[in-house]
């Protein structure tokens, strides 16, 4: 800060003092500087002993001459108004300082741009109200151009020097002391406890803050702090007429660009926002005094005094002055994000306007629609998390309504481009709407979202797993979803500790964690390696948010965290069914009554996905690693990285990219790429057939043929030695009918011809029921007849087995 050449304060107050009281007690005499030098001499003793007891003056009248060298001083002794010289300037200025503490802190400045030459000036008060600084031949420097006129007759007009450090000119005649002009009403490069920065609406009266031009130099600098009142409030700093950042919108708590901790324990912030003012300031909490200062170059910094040390030390910087901070680096529908390289992207669905200039880094002419926005119809919104939100100069506004009907005013209103709650507080209030191009986008950590308009045809296209003509779908059902703190979850998983590691998924590892309510969840993360993945585990999210069923693993939340997704589930304690099935000794573990639940289980998980739930899903890929099982054995069904929604129960769609798990697939799929509910059906009969045998269908070799389990399952039932598939170890709590209907019916499901196969409400009814059950035909991939698809089988199936995810 600035250094402070001022006179002996003490000093100038006493003779202030004496002043005064011989000019009252005998107002004819003039006393010379010699002789008044020795009067002072005399009387400072005397004078000094009572006044260190007294209150020293705050006030100055309209009687009274205020020469260069006199002072005023707060009531609390904290603040003094006087004259002095900042830095290694001869010139004088009005200012307050701090007087108590940290001398030459200098707070305000009156005449910042008009200092006196020499020490000839002087501070009166006229009877209207004007403060005014005379010069040498009682020339005005600077008047306060008071303009509140004074109201009464026979006014008693005062400057005040307040415990705040606001010098206030009052009435003191009228009952409620009306303020004809004060000091709070014009910032100067200090924001003070108390000191409301913004705009009142009344009036029109800016209170800005404009930083000095140089320790030495006062005077306005070229940076502008200022409150912008356009659209919804924001606070901006500009440079010349040039923008240079954007702290963004209130939030309910801070300024979103603003490094603020709100609440914090040494300071109160309040944000007024109504039809006569809008501002924003803080108050002390504590008796750590404080101030908040914009330096010469433009830096921000908030101050606390340390009584240990007696100096101001820095409680935090206010800018976040990194690449993004320039004001509309990344142009219209860009985002910006200083970690990384180039900081520029486009908003999903948005794609650079020049590409070339992108590509080099120049991001300024931003990025434009993919798709044309049509009013009339077919449109959706995207979410947008963690941003700064984009310039709000052309936004609307309404603090009390809810997010829902803030999406509906943007549905209604053509020119709407997005849409977001005004207050996070709370779960989220107020609405915010968008017009125009969005500007100045940048990414950051805080979890505040907004929700950009986009063609319906984006949504399609987002969710390319799911059937592109219908547009239930969308991320925002994932609002419904809690998502997680990567924080949360690393301290759940110990830091994805590898001993925490239970399985390794087909996107990623899987750890099991313990969350702070102490839940165990199973935690699935999306290798940043495995770019393929991205999409699969989305449709996951997608899918399995909308699912409820006791048959299927419920997912608790997720992270969406830079490059990171993660899913969170439950945890199944007993890990996945294919753990047990095939192996020696575990298998043991899994009796006839278990392994008939977990049948019926799967079935009614799987009637739910095709029939019951709001979506109506095919799996896609069944197999007992997606079996989980829970404490008791019952099954859940997980996994629906591949799942895709499907239209009508009959209705098949054709693929060229065939995904699944050789073994499970149906012949339909593997060969033609077509898949139906029937194709989940056929896995199912797999899965059934596996459970009673104990043996892996696409491992199965048997002594004499070249059989698979299916053809080696539908051989025996021809014979009538379907019983003789049942694994050894569960002859003793076999329940025979139910292994033999539980063959039947699975022989059922992998018929050849997908029409030939039951629909999943059958396979749950013709489970429990008694009824006489149809003669299945043969099973596909059945090698003993000579078939022209078999053939074609085994012609494709070297390419085929390329395609197939191994797992
Ligand atoms: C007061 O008014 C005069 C004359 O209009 C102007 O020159 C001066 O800058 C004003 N002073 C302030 C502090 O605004
Ligand atoms: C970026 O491109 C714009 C034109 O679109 C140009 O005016 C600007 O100077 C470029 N900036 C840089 C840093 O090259
Ligand atoms: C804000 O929204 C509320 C609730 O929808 C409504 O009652 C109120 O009139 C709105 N205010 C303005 C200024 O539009
Ligand atoms: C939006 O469009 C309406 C008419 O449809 C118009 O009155 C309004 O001024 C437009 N607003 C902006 C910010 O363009
Ligand atoms: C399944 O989990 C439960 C609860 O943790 C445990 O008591 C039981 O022994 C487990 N069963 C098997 C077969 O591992």
């Amino acid at each position: 800060m600035a250094a402070f050449k001022g006179v002996d304060p003490k000093m100038s107050q006493i003779l202030l003092y004496i002043k005064t009281i011989i000019q009252i007690s005998h107002p004819h005499l003039t006393l010379t500087s010699m002789e008044f030098g020795f009067m002072t001499i005399l009387f400072s003793c005397v004078f000094f002993l009572l006044l260190s007891s007294c209150a020293t003056l705050d006030t100055i009248t309209t009687n009274q001459v205020f020469r260069d060298g006199d002072t005023i001083v707060s009531d609390d002794n904290m603040f003094e108004l006087g004259f002095f010289s900042p830095g290694k300037s001869m010139n004088r200025y009005l200012g307050i300082w701090y007087k108590k503490i940290s001398m030459g802190t200098v707070v305000w400045v009156a005449n910042r741009e008009t200092p006196v030459a020499d020490k000839s000036g002087m501070l009166k008060l006229n009877r209207k109200g004007d403060l005014q600084i005379l010069g040498a031949d009682n020339t005005v420097i600077w008047s306060s151009n008071s303009t509140v006129s004074v109201m009464s007759n026979n006014p008693v007009v005062v400057v005040q020097l307040l415990d705040t450090g606001n010098l206030v000119v009052w009435d003191r005649s009228t009952k409620n002391e009306n303020v004809i002009w004060q000091s709070f009403d014009y910032p100067g490069n200090t924001l003070l406890p108390g000191m409301k920065y913004g705009k009142d609406l009344v009036t029109g009266r800016e209170r800005v803050i404009i930083p000095w031009k140089s320790a030495d130099d006062p005077s306005p600098g070229e940076y502008l702090h200022w409150l912008d009142t356009n659209g919804y409030p924001q606070m901006f700093v500009r440079q010349g007429s040039v923008i240079r950042w954007r702290y963004g919108p209130w939030n309910g708590r801070k300024f979103q660009a603003l490094r603020m901790e709100n609440p914090n324990p040494i300071y109160s912030v309040q944000f007024v926002c109504n039809d006569k003012e809008i501002y924003f300031k803080y108050e002390l909490k504590t008796s750590v005094l404080q101030r908040i200062i914009v330096l010469p170059d433009d830096t921000a910094v908030h101050l606390r005094w340390m009584d240990q040390t007696q100096k101001w030390v820095v409680h935090s910087v206010g800018a976040v002055t990194e690449i993004c901070g320039g004001y509309g680096l990344c142009g219209p529908y860009g985002s910006c994000n200083a970690n990384r390289y180039p900081p520029c992207t486009c908003m999903a669905g948005f794609k650079p306007r020049v590409p070339d200039e992108w590509d080099r880094g120049n991001g300024s002419s931003g990025c434009e629609r993919k798709r044309a926005l049509d009013c009339g119809s077919g449109l959706g919104f995207k979410r947008i998390s963690g941003v700064i939100f984009p310039d709000t100069r052309h936004s609307w506004y309404n603090h009390s309504m809810t997010l829902e009907e803030c999406e509906m005013a943007c549905r209604m209103k053509c020119n709407c481009t997005a849409y977001a709650n005004t207050d996070i507080r709370n779960g989220g209030s107020g609405c915010l709407l968008w017009f125009d191009e969005l500007i100045d986008t940048t990414e950051n950590d805080d979890k505040q979202d907004f929700y950009i308009k986009l063609a319906a045809s984006e949504f399609a296209e987002d969710r390319y797993a799911l059937d592109k003509k219908d547009n239930n779908v969308r991320m925002e059902d994932l609002d419904e979803l809690p998502l997680l703190s990567l924080n949360k979850i690393v301290k759940a998983t110990d830091n994805f500790n590898i001993n925490k590691k239970i399985g390794e998924g087909g996107f990623g590892p899987v750890y099991k964690g313990v969350l702070e309510d102490g839940r165990e969840v199973a935690v699935k993360r999306l290798s940043e390696t495995s770019q393929q993945g991205i999409e699969e585990f989305k449709n996951e999210i997608i899918c399995i948010a909308k699912l409820q069923h006791r048959n299927l693993v419920k997912l608790l939340g997720y992270c969406n965290h830079r490059n990171e997704l993660i899913l969170v589930y439950e945890y199944m304690t007993n890990k996945s069914l294919d753990l047990y099935l095939f192996d020696e000794t575990r298998s043991s573990m899994l009796d006839w009554p278990q392994r008939f639940n977990i049948i019926q289980g799967m079935a009614r998980g799987i009637l739910y996905l095709h029939q019951d739930s709001r979506l109506q899903i095919i799996h896609r890929d069944l197999k007992a690693g997606n079996i989980l099982l829970d404490g008791d054995m019952n099954p859940k069904i997980s996994d629906f990285g591949l799942a895709r929604k499907f239209v009508g129960p009959d209705t098949a769609t054709k693929t060229k990219k065939v995904v699944g798990t050789y073994g499970y697939i149906s012949p339909e799929y593997a060969i033609h790429g077509r898949f139906s509910i029937k194709s989940d059906v056929y896995s199912f009969g797999v899965l059934v057939l596996e459970i009673v045998s104990g043996k892996k269908n696409r491992e199965f070799c048997h002594d004499d043929r070249n059989d698979n389990l299916l053809g080696h399952a539908w051989r025996l039932y021809k014979q009538g030695r379907s019983i003789e598939l049942l694994s050894a170890s569960l002859c003793a709590s076999c329940v025979i009918l139910e292994v033999l209907r539980s063959i039947h019916v699975a022989l059922l499901c992998v018929q050849n011809h997908a029409k030939d196969r039951p629909t999943m409400l059958s396979v749950v009814l013709m489970l429990v029921s008694e009824s006489v059950l149809p003669q299945p035909k043969h099973p596909a991939f059945y090698s003993e007849e000579t078939s022209s698809e078999l053939e074609s089988v085994s012609s494709v199936d070297g390419s085929l087995i390329t395609h197939l995810y191994a797992r």
